[in-house]
């Protein structure tokens, strides 16, 4: 995620167990690109032996070979990703991203040209249309007939960007049509919503993004479960190491010059961490804070305590949605 999925968050949710696999935000590719630095550190410098798989965006067959290329001899990417569902109107308007989803020979040609280079897996990451879901079962059709080794499906159209409830029926049926494994996203945020997701689709995979912010122990709380075992209760508490560790973090890349500069970048996460607690308070006053002095005394007054994180975020439509349909 563009961002946020960096590796000083990454570093954070490792030591609270971590996905199985990570994919990089992604890297744009046009003409005159060259992998971005600090994206490929994230593969590069990633801690320990798990599977990062590196993302690309873009629509020239020619300019996403190169890059593939330079990405693997770059590092040790175990696969490359195309991004075939970013709704942002700078992507789609360049024709990529979400946009790609109008143009299936486009689809078929960039996945054609890249295959035999790419070494790893070759994945695609999808909506289930670009417009309306009705375009999904042409989608499908598509996707069954290219060389790949797995979709990953965000169960959501671009034109519904990230604010509708998630189409499980779509994802099931693509887990029942499609001859690779399929990987199920779109607002699990919380140890029920991965199970319901799971049981609803038949997905082989689970992919988290904001839940994972904003739950950094939830990756292992599923893995504990799939395994019979309970998980630990997490309390305010571990909220507020998680945040200081987080801030640790990323000032230890060296790239924020100011305390207010490091305060800024740390609310792209508190904005998902601080949601369902406190009935808002406490990210109201997290925005305001201007000072890193201010920001670590919001902290320690909301989360110096052993009360419990509650399991899910605000349901407000701003940063959460769709998650209580998908346990309804
Ligand atoms: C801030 C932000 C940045 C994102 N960046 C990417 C990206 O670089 N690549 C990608 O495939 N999806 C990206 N996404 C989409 C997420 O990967 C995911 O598909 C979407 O948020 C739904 O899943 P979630 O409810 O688990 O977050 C981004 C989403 C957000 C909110």
């Amino acid at each position: 995620m563009q961002d946020v999925s960096v590796l000083p968050l990454w570093r954070c949710l490792e030591r609270r167990g971590g996905a199985d696999v990570y994919v990089t935000e992604y890297f744009r590719v046009h003409r005159d690109s060259h992998p971005d630095k600090e994206i490929l550190r994230s593969i590069t410098d990633f801690p320990g032996d798990k599977p990062v798989i590196a993302q690309m965006i873009g629509n020239d067959p020619e300019h996403l070979l190169r890059t593939t290329k330079r990405l693997q001899d770059q590092s040790d990417c175990s696969g490359i990703d195309i991004n075939l569902g970013c709704p942002a109107p700078t992507v789609c308007g360049k024709l990529s991203g979400g946009a790609l989803l109008k143009d299936h020979n486009l689809i078929r040609e960039i996945v054609e040209t890249l295959r035999p280079a790419v070494r790893g897996t070759f994945t695609l990451k999808t909506r289930i249309g670009f417009e309306t879901p009705e375009e999904f079962e042409a989608l499908l059709a598509l996707f069954a007939s290219l060389p790949i080794d797995g979709l990953a499906i965000h169960g959501r159209t671009v034109r519904e960007k990230y604010q509708s409830p998630v189409h499980t029926d779509c994802i099931a049926h693509a887990v029942k049509t499609l001859p690779f494994p399929v990987t199920a996203n779109g607002s699990i945020v919380s140890l029920e919503t991965a199970l319901a997701m799971h049981r609803t689709t038949g997905a082989r995979g689970l992919m988290i993004g904001r839940g994972g912010i904003r739950n950094p122990w939830l990756f292992q709380q599923i893995r504990d479960a799939f395994s019979g075992n309970d998980s630990p209760s997490i309390t305010l508490n571990d909220v507020r190491d998680y945040i200081f560790e987080l801030r640790d973090e990323i000032r230890e890349t060296g790239q924020f010059d100011s305390d207010t500069h490091l305060v800024h970048r740390m609310k792209k996460f508190t904005n998902y961490i601080a949601s369902g607690i406190h009935e808002g308070e406490f990210n109201y006053a997290l925005r305001r804070a201007n000072t890193l002095t201010a920001f670590e005394a919001i902290c320690d007054e909301h989360l110096c305590s052993d009360e419990a994180f509650p399991e899910y975020p605000d349901d407000d439509g701003k940063l959460f949605c769709g998650f209580k349909e998908l346990v309804a």
